[in-house]
């Protein structure tokens, strides 16, 4: 986890509507641009091992290509089952066109 705010990648690198996961240490997590704004959680599904960077996203929403759970990326709120847990969310700090991120 990251113990302060670090830089994550470059607000351009990022268009509306779209993702992109990163690492931070051990921590992967899936930044995204809802609208101009952007958000992270955990880019790892809360109920096996599996990426959601690599699912469907649209609108507040990605859906774990594992099984099909969906997680709002503003909030990390599980949708529907199979997950029932949240995913972390981390907070953002945009600085010129920075993107870094803190601590879950
Ligand atoms: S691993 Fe994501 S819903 Fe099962």
């Amino acid at each position: 986890m990251p113990e302060d705010f670090v830089k994550v990648a470059q607000v351009s690198d990022i268009a509306v509507g779209k993702c992109k996961p990163v690492r931070v240490g051990n921590e992967e997590i899936l930044l995204s641009n809802v609208n101009g704004t952007i958000h992270a959680i955990s880019d790892i599904c809360s109920h096996a091992y599996a990426a959601l960077s690599e699912g469907d996203f649209s609108g507040e929403e990605v859906e774990c290509p594992l099984h099909g759970s969906a997680f709002n990326v503003t909030t990390g709120e599980c949708q529907n089952p199979p997950a029932n847990e949240n995913v972390p969310v981390y907070p953002v700090r945009i600085e010129g066109d920075d993107v870094l991120v803190g601590p879950a």
